[in-house]
């Protein structure tokens, strides 16, 4: 196999020594944060460095309070705190780590390009190639290059390419092992895994990062396939749980009109062991920086193969997603009497699920826009998200002026200050607390009719009826 060109057109050259004892880790955000951090604390040999551009976040990984930490994921605390400073390290020193590293995972951001060819569906591979050049041109030793962000199938070939042509002369192997996690469950996640997946070509390289893993995750979980199958395996993970989150929503709507409880279906036909149970509940819509990314991403691909069907038919999970989101903003207005002008709304969550402070494609972002500009007021409550993440989000919408935004939506940071005084409420995230609530007092100090929108089927409906609520819930 060395120096002759393989199957998939990669060309290895000879054998590297392939011992891992230090890894890098570029871009410290969802993704490379956690997973590096329990890398780490189930390798108290190997010594991890997580460095990314942006200083405010290397700093908040840093902080000795790790209530403080950059993103808010239930466990992951502990793991820093037993492994940071240990074999755990976060750093601006980008170069250094680079240099010094036998292993480099890339884990930065592949936004839907904003722009040129593929606006708005192809994945933006430029910060991926910003980190392909700077490893080719410092890298004084071989290396293994691992892609951890989400990246169109034959990625690996672009990289195997700008690392081999600008490159020091020496040898790299890339290695596909996308992340599975959800946010939310990161750490049960990782310490857990379903399956780790390693696409690659190199036996050697693939085995080095196998011993990584296999250290606290059993062998037969570990998957070795080729680098595109890899690739491809992660976008088609999420296009098929996305699915079945845009089939429920979609069965939601008929569940309205017709009388069936979406959640008494979701339960019936998630009991047939060939559907199974999860993944089958009915939401104001999916979020998140990976399900419509990755659909996108599998539309273009195959469209740019002119397989016009196989896009149609993915791109229809997005369609649904959209629909199901302005549904629920349509819905709000219509029983409001068709008018929220000047209403006051009061949206309990804001996060794009519960237990992040991810806001990524979150659907509240879309249902307040509509409602704003239907010159509603809306206050917004959210145990995780701040207010400038939140001003952020509807600012890069572009739809009306910031002032705007700031006038017409507060942030508040306690939620019976949120639910005072409002028309209605909208539960937009499926936060726990939000069960535990004193609707009674809630419902004192509303207007009347007091409504509640449920977005995520949390409240018990019954209960928030006999206390003289209006409550509607999607798919019933
Ligand atoms: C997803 C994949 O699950 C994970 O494997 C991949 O690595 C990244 O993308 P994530 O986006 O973090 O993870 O969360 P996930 O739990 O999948 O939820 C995505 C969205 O779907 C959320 O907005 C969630 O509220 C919604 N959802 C999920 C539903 O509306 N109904 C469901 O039954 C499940
Ligand atoms: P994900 O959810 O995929 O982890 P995030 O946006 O949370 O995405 O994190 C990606 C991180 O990668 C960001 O913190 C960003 O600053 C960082 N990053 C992007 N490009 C580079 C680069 N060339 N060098 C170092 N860090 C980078």
């Amino acid at each position: 196999m060395w120096g002759k060109k393989c199957e998939t057109g990669l060309t290895h050259k000879k054998k590297i020594p392939m011992e891992v004892k230090k890894i890098a880790c570029i871009g410290a955000g969802y993704v490379g944060g956690p997973t590096m951090s329990v890398i780490a604390q189930k390798n108290p040999d190997l010594q991890v460095t997580v460095v990314d551009l942006n200083a405010e976040r290397i700093a908040a990984w840093n902080n000795q309070d790790v209530s403080k930490l950059p993103i808010y994921e239930p466990g992951l605390g502990a793991v820093v705190e037993e492994a940071r400073g240990r074999n755990l390290f976060f750093s601006t020193d980008v170069e250094r780590a680079i240099v010094e590293a036998d292993m480099i995972f890339i884990s930065v951001n592949t936004p839907t390009k904003t722009y040129g060819k593929g606006k708005g569906q192809a994945a933006d591979l430029k910060f991926i190639e910003l980190c392909a050049r700077q490893i080719a041109a410092i890298s004084t030793t071989d290396k293994i290059v691992v892609e951890k962000s989400t990246l169109p199938v034959r990625t690996a070939e672009t990289l195997k390419s700008i690392l081999d042509n600008t490159g020091n002369g020496v040898n790299f192997h890339i290695l596909s092992n996308p992340e599975f996690l959800a946010e939310g469950t990161a750490i049960a996640d990782l310490h857990a895994p379903d399956r780790v997946l390693i696409g690659g070509e190199n036996t050697e390289a693939i085995n080095a990062l196998v011993q990584v893993y296999a250290s606290w995750v059993p062998r037969e979980r570990i998957l070795t396939t080729n680098l595109w199958s890899s690739e491809l395996s992660k976008l088609v993970a999420n296009a098929f749980l996305a699915q079945r989150v845009s089939s429920i929503n979609a069965i939601s709507e008929l569940c309205e009109v017709t009388g069936a409880n979406v959640d008494e279906v979701a339960h019936a036909i998630g009991q047939d062991s060939r559907i199974g149970s999860k993944f089958l509940k009915a939401s104001v819509g999916f979020g998140g920086s990976c399900f419509q990314k990755d659909i996108l991403n599998l539309v273009y691909i195959a469209r740019s193969y002119h397989l016009h069907k196989v896009a149609d038919y993915w791109e229809q999970v997005v369609l649904l997603n959209d629909h199901q989101k302005t549904r629920f903003a349509e819905k709000i207005i219509n029983t409001m009497y068709n008018t929220v002008n000047g209403k006051q709304i009061a949206f309990l969550g804001w996060a794009f699920k519960k237990d992040t402070n991810d806001t990524r494609e979150s659907a509240a972002i879309y249902v307040a826009d509509h409602l704003l500009d239907e010159q509603a007021n809306i206050i917004v409550y959210d145990p995780q998200v701040t207010a400038e993440q939140i001003y952020k989000d509807l600012d890069g919408l572009g739809s009306r002026p910031p002032a705007q935004n700031r006038a017409l939506l507060t942030v508040v940071s306690d939620p019976y200050q949120a639910l005072s005084g409002v028309h209605a409420v909208a539960v937009l995230t499926e936060w726990d607390e939000f069960k535990t609530y004193d609707w009674s007092l809630i419902k004192q100090n509303m207007k009347r009719p007091a409504f509640v929108f449920d977005g995520r089927k949390l409240l018990h409906g019954a209960t928030l009826q006999t206390l003289g609520f209006t409550y509607y819930a999607i798919g019933e």
